[in-house]
């Protein structure tokens, strides 16, 4: 490959990721490998997630963002047979390859919900965790889907935050934290740091009151 073929492909790359960046998109299909690697198997991978989950037999999980199914295989086999995990994601092709998988497993404790964060899919005050991988930075409605989250858990539930640099949708874990806690999330728990984070945030209680409007702060 001559040096302006180089050139040109860093380029283009650096385009994409620069475009990702101000309008993300959600990763399709065909870009699986780029989660699912040797590599982000050191940094993000299925066992240490799990891990900083906290994890018990019974539990109902929400893997939201939940692509193919990377993460639902383990999860779905830690909560066992009296447990549950919902799979959402908002792209029905990545759905139609976790079903693969899951049925491959022979797993019949996974529930896939095709729909977007935030936009009210989830039954309220359920769940024990919610999972968050490498997802947060693709939402275009970040507030919304973090108070469905929040309103999905049940008290004292646990939202499980990770992100990895590199990924064009990385958030750095000050703006995840200001984001996560505006919705009324307590941070309980950090792992890791660079290249790759998960902050564990728990829900105290209800939603905190709506703001009144200035005006009527004012008086
Ligand atoms: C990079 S993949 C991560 C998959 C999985 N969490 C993992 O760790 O392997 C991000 C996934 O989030 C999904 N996603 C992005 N924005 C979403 C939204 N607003 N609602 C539901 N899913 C969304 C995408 O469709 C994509 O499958």
């Amino acid at each position: 490959m001559g040096f302006y073929t180089l050139l040109v492909v860093a380029g283009l790359v650096m385009i994409g990721f620069l475009r990702q960046r101000r309008r993300p998109i959600p990763h399709p299909p065909s870009l699986t490998f780029l989660f699912e690697n040797p590599i982000a198997e050191i940094f993000v991978g299925r066992q240490l997630l799990l891990e900083r989950a906290g994890l018990a037999p019974g539990m109902r999980v929400l893997d939201a963002g939940c692509g193919p199914g990377r993460l639902t295989v383990p999860l779905a086999k830690a909560v066992g047979e009296t447990g549950e995990i919902v799979a959402l994601d908002g792209q029905p092709a990545v759905l139609r390859k976790l079903e693969e998988r899951i049925s491959a497993q022979g797993l019949h404790n996974v529930r896939s919900l095709s729909a977007g964060l935030g936009e009210g899919a989830l039954e309220q005050g359920v769940f024990d965790r919610a999972i968050l991988a490498m997802v947060l930075g693709e939402v275009r409605d970040r507030e919304a889907a973090l108070r469905e989250i929040f309103t999905a858990l049940r008290p004292g539930g646990i939202l499980c935050i990770t992100e990895v640099f590199g990924d064009p949708d990385y958030r750095r874990p000050a703006n995840v934290r200001r984001e996560v806690e505006a919705v009324g999330f307590r941070l309980v728990a950090r792992y890791g740091g660079f290249p790759a984070f998960t902050l564990d945030f728990e829900r105290p209680g209800s939603l905190p009151a709506e703001q009144p409007p200035p005006e009527a702060r004012s008086l």
